[in-house]
């Protein structure tokens, strides 16, 4: 078992693989903890080799992990680019593969195929995932499918049975792209244009100075060099007043404040690392969980450009679509250096940033698709349930700024609702209804297009 929370063994997960290592007590059980204190793991060469050791030894890698930020901690991705950058990707290849995750289920779906993708390209076979919302081990069927999935793992194992690829390599031959100054400039007023960007990489490093050169106002940051302690640890102590473990130890939240929240046009630029963005990203990412569930995009443009093969990532793409569209924010645009053309590259990124400007002046908000609706609601739900009692400032500001904008709240879905449905049920009135119906739907809408 690789265990990616940065909890340890009192992680919610760890319960799930306990129960597990109990119902199946026949099987011989090694449990990594690969969450916990990740720069002993990549500064102690004994520490690493002894994970890799027992994964060599090992029939099935379980990876067990809860959903950060719509992927794995961060704590868990550095062990993953670890193992590739170290070339320790053979003691995994040909081995039965499974994850078990935990979440509230906002994403985890993304999560599942990122570490799916990443098993396949370590050479294993991948069963599939089992994924629970916290707090389900409680529940009877719940237990019961978890067996059984583990179960199917095993005897998959045991047969050897053959598996699909389901994400076959993205790949992309190498290619420098060579920093240009952009020969006109874009300089809106009152706009404050934020570029955030991995220096670890020389070419998004390159694509972000590219943007800078268009601007003569914008605050560039370098993540690589960024005040950053460690990653998000889980312990939840922001969730009443938005305290951090972190706070006073690193720059993080101060960082965060002024680069996202005070922007209105934020520029991400970074370089693919396995199946997401660098671990460095990811930890950028997952301390913002200060803030838990309240919106850190809203009214902002977020352009994203990433060096990489990023067309045969559609699953990242969702992820980093997602980021800006659950709150309100949007996303506008993408731009990747997978062309391999410097001067494609550089007009590409030069039209993003003139339409993220053009689109922050208008304060364009997009219509939705399902991935922010349903998020919202989803945040909505859990935050006005029992989550609220942990996420106190969550709930304060949901309720503050009418997000709690329940269904059940109308007035007209406790009276028009029942009344119509009512007298639906009389058998003339239905099929006057029916006959009406499709005129209905668009009388509402008639009327605005003829004001229009
Ligand atoms: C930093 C952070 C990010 C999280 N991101 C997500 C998320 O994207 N989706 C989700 O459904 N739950 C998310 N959660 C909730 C955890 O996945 C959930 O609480 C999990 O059960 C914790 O497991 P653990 O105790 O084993 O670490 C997040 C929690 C934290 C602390």
């Amino acid at each position: 078992v690789l265990h990616g929370s940065p909890k340890g063994e009192i992680s919610v997960t760890m319960q799930y693989v306990k129960f597990l290592m109990k119902k199946f007590p026949e099987h011989a059980w090694t449990v990594e903890q690969i969450g916990v204190n990740p720069s002993r793991i990549e500064n102690s060469r004994g520490v690493f080799g002894g994970i890799i050791d027992s994964v060599r030894k090992a029939d099935i890698v379980l990876w067990s992990f809860p959903v950060y930020h719509l992927l794995v901690p961060a704590q868990m991705k550095r062990f993953i680019e670890l193992v590739h950058e170290r070339g320790a990707a053979k003691a995994f290849r040909g081995k039965y593969a499974a994850a078990l995750m935990t979440s509230i289920h906002y994403y985890d779906h993304t999560a599942r195929n990122y570490i799916h993708a990443v098993s396949e390209d370590l050479g294993m076979k991948f069963s599939g995932a089992f994924t629970p919302k916290m707090d389900d081990l409680s529940l009877k069927d719940v237990q019961r499918s978890f067996l059984d999935f583990f179960s199917q793992l095993i005897s998959e194992c045991a047969e050897k049975s053959a598996l699909p690829v389901s994400y076959p390599a993205a790949e992309m031959k190498p290619f420098t792209y060579k920093f240009a100054k952009a020969k006109a400039k874009i300089n809106p007023e009152n706009l404050k244009i934020r570029i955030v960007y991995d220096g670890s990489s020389a070419n998004a490093k390159a694509m972000a100075g590219r943007v800078g050169s268009l601007f003569d106002s914008a605050v560039s940051a370098d993540l690589s060099e960024l005040d950053i302690k460690g990653g998000c640890l889980g312990c939840l102590q922001c969730g009443l007043r938005g305290e951090c473990a972190y706070d006073g130890k690193d720059g993080y939240k101060e960082f965060h404040k002024s680069m996202i929240l005070d922007a209105d046009v934020i520029f991400f630029a970074g370089e693919m690392r396995d199946r997401y963005l660098s671990s460095r990203f990811k930890m950028f990412f997952d301390r913002s969980f200060y803030r838990n569930h309240m919106p850190a995009y809203e009214g902002k443009q977020i352009a994203w450009i990433i060096s990489g093969p990023l067309s045969g990532n559609p699953n990242l793409r969702q992820i980093l679509e997602t980021y800006p569209e659950t709150s309100h924010g949007n996303s506008a645009g993408f731009v990747s250096d997978e062309s391999r053309n410097q001067k494609n590259i550089d007009a590409q990124i030069d039209a993003l940033a003139s339409r993220a400007v053009s689109l922050a002046l208008k304060k364009y908000v997009p219509a939705e698709t399902f991935l922010g609706n349903a998020g919202r609601r989803l945040f909505r739900e859990e935050v006005w349930g029992h989550l609220g009692v942990v996420f106190a400032q969550d709930h304060a500001y949901y309720r503050k700024n009418g997000m709690f904008d329940f269904p059940w709240k109308k007035l007209s879905n406790w009276t028009i609702v029942p009344f119509a449905s009512m007298i639906l049920r009389i058998p003339a009135v239905r099929r006057g209804f029916n006959k009406r119906l499709k005129k209905g739907m668009i009388q509402g809408l008639e009327r605005i297009v003829a004001s229009a």
